[in-house]
């Protein structure tokens, strides 16, 4: 597929990277070709492609965001997605790794608002990404596993096989509102990995009976 990337910071590079690898064409969409980040992932990475926001999204299957949640109204309101599928990696963090909306409603949420021809799914939030490198985990018999939430199934579909190319298992949580919860996951994650040493490469695996 061709993927676009809003952001290719540790995130966005660690996914973009890992796909690439796997067989996906990667456009990183920035709106400044000199951007340090911008700059770096075409050196780590010389089989990447830029171009301008407008015309990456317009050039790709799918659009993944993975920028500071902070100036996401400001990036996504001029954009136009055309009914593509936005994937949304970015989370409201608040002071204290608090949830930056108060958890009053997702971060997700707001993305759909401000991307309303876009169809969002919340994914790649629930870990760090040291995870989103790769998913390898060789000492077990499961796979980590990806918590994805949106409004349309369509989109969620696109989704799934990315995952398995990049070596997760994917669970549908629901609908977009769910997106608060994985927020939250996120902050559980991030408070301990980041605030109470615990080691990063963790994930979760989903078991069933
Ligand atoms: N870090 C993690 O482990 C992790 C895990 C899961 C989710 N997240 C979430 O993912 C998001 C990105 O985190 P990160 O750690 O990858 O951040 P980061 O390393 O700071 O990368 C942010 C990226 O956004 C780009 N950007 C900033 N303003 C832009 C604009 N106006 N137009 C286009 N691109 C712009 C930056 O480009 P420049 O270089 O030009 O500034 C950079 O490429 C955040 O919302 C974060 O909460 C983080």
């Amino acid at each position: 597929m061709k993927l676009a990337f809003i952001g290719i910071g540790n995130v966005g590079f660690a996914l973009a990277d890992n796909l690439q690898k796997k067989g996906h064409d990667i456009i990183i969409a920035h709106d400044n070709v000199k951007s340090s980040s911008v700059q770096l992932a075409k050196q780590k990475n010389p089989k990447f492609n830029a171009l301008p926001l407008q015309e990456a999204v317009n050039a790709s299957d799918l659009v993944f965001l993975a920028t500071p949640f902070g100036i996401n109204q400001s990036i996504l309101e001029p954009l136009q997605f055309h009914g593509k599928t936005l994937i949304d990696c970015t989370n409201p963090v608040g002071a204290g790794i608090s949830h930056g909306l108060e958890s009053k409603t997702s971060g997700a949420e707001k993305v759909q608002e401000w991307a309303p021809d876009a169809k969002v799914v919340k994914s790649y939030t629930i870990y760090g990404y040291e995870n989103l490198i790769h998913a390898n985990f060789p000492n077990y018999n499961v796979k980590p596993v990806m918590l994805i939430a949106g409004d349309y199934n369509e989109a969620k579909e696109q989704v799934f096989p990315l995952n398995s190319d990049m070596g997760f298992e994917t669970l549908d949580v629901g609908g977009l509102s769910q997106a608060l919860h994985l927020e939250h996951m996120t902050l559980l994650w991030v408070k301990m990995v980041r605030a109470n040493g615990h080691h990063p490469n963790f994930t979760w695996a989903y078991l069933e009976r």
